[in-house]
């Protein structure tokens, strides 16, 4: 079975919705998964996985320093995790508020990586964005992602 983390920050809540959400679908679909806040997890575990599912909140258009400093720390097995499947997801305040380039320095710092980050042709395309709070449109964008990294990740 594929084992994946789901690993977030989240400081009021709403990242930690999405991650519980994403967690969820991905364990119906019959993956081994661990859901984690960024501040649980050492990047010695990186290796465990076979993929990640990482979110932020956005702050000022790029993810947390939280997971920043998790991303720095995990240079450590820079080579060592080539090939993992990854996809991105954040919440942010407004509408244009820089939601999407968050999740696409969640994405940069994988690619950097050698990982295989995950895009979407429906809905977000670079991972779900949350206003605040989860709501139904994110809901759908939570379920196109969970469905296409399921899928792929049981190729891989
Ligand atoms: C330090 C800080 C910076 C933020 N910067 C932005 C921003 O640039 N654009 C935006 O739309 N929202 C911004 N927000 C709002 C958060 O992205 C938003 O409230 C998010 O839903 C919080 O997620 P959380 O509940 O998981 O902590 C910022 C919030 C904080 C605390």
């Amino acid at each position: 079975m594929k084992k994946v983390l789901v690993v977030y920050y989240s400081r009021t809540g709403n990242t930690e919705a999405m991650a519980k959400m994403i967690a969820q679908g991905l364990a119906e679909k019959g993956l081994n998964v661990d859901l984690k806040r960024v501040e649980e997890v050492s990047v010695d575990s990186l290796t465990d996985y076979d993929g990640y599912v990482v979110g932020s909140p956005n702050y000022f258009g790029t993810m947390a320093s939280e997971l920043k400093k998790f991303i720095d720390e995990s240079v450590k097995y820079y080579r060592k995790i080539e090939g993992k499947l990854v996809a991105a997801f954040t919440s942010t305040g407004i509408i244009g508020g820089g939601g999407e380039t968050a999740c696409l320095d969640i994405l940069k710092a994988f690619l950097i990586h050698g990982c295989l980050c995950l895009g979407f042709t429906r809905l977000g395309h670079y991972g779900p964005v949350s206003i605040g709070k989860p709501d139904e449109r994110v809901k759908r964008e939570i379920e196109e992602m969970v469905n296409k990294y399921s899928e792929i990740i049981k190729k891989i």
